[in-house]
């Protein structure tokens, strides 16, 4: 059994004061004793973050990285640089990464590979839209997404994967998917990854991502194939992030 993860995506929020309040809080809060926790912060407040967070048994996480080691990329930071500041993970193909900056499985595998070559943990995310689900596209768009990734690491890189399953259509709608829903699509991704390699699929951390909240996270945690939450509103509220924590004990 992969020992459970709850993963915070602040996007594009926070401040510098936000990271000191859940530094303060994660480091007092008695946490279940088997739970990871993340929290992926902005690059501005990495080093802030990690700092603040020594103290606690959160790890510090990037949301994004470029596809590069290093030279004329204008605007663009490395995975180099991310580990540098404190983190250990990083989020890569998120859905607002693919709709929004027109990041492809090609550039989410590349990505993926940088990470790894940082020595940072890629967490990778998979979702369909709700056109693809109206459409019942739903599990091959996400397992596309999967083996897109799966086909381009050798099996040790494989081992590193965190993988996120958020159907697009339940991020920041407030309309997340019932816990059979999502446990239908984790156990389809299970069943991907025993196709390649049993052992991998029994350690990888799937997580559910898509308006987890305080009050729907025991529900969808106590589904057989989900490990954790990749949360982004909720956990910009440290006693919801919290709360959420405890829900995953
Ligand atoms: P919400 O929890 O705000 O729906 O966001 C989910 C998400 O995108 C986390 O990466």
């Amino acid at each position: 059994m992969p020992t459970p993860l709850i993963a915070g995506n602040w996007k594009m929020n926070g401040s510098l004061s936000l990271v000191e309040t859940f530094g303060r809080a994660l480091s007092d809060a008695d946490l279940p004793p088997q739970l990871d926790v993340a929290l992926m912060v902005p690059f501005p407040y990495l080093e802030a973050a990690a700092r603040s967070l020594a103290g606690s048994r959160a790890a510090v996480g990037a949301q994004t990285l470029s596809d590069q080691a290093s030279g004329a990329y204008t605007g663009e930071v490395s995975g180099e640089m991310l580990r540098e500041l404190g983190a250990s993970l990083v989020l890569v193909g998120h859905s607002e990464r693919r709709t929004l900056f027109g990041e492809d499985d090609t550039a989410v595998l590349a990505r993926v590979r940088r990470a790894l070559e940082a020595g940072l943990r890629p967490l990778l995310c998979l979702g369909e839209t709700l056109e693809e689900r109206d459409a019942e596209r739903s599990e091959g768009v996400v397992l596309g997404q999967l083996d897109a990734v799966l086909a381009g690491l050798d099996p040790v890189q494989r081992q590193q994967l965190v993988v996120a399953y958020e159907p697009v259509w339940a991020i920041g709608t407030g309309r997340t998917a019932t816990p059979e829903q999502a446990q239908a699509m984790h156990a389809a991704i299970r069943r991907r990854l025993a196709s390649h390699d049993e052992a991998l699929a029994e350690a990888m951390p799937l997580l559910y991502g898509g308006s987890m909240k305080a009050d729907n996270a025991a529900d969808l945690l106590a589904q057989p194939d989900i490990d954790g939450g990749l949360i982004g509103g909720a956990s910009l509220k440290i006693d919801d992030f919290l709360a959420i924590c405890q829900s995953a004990g």
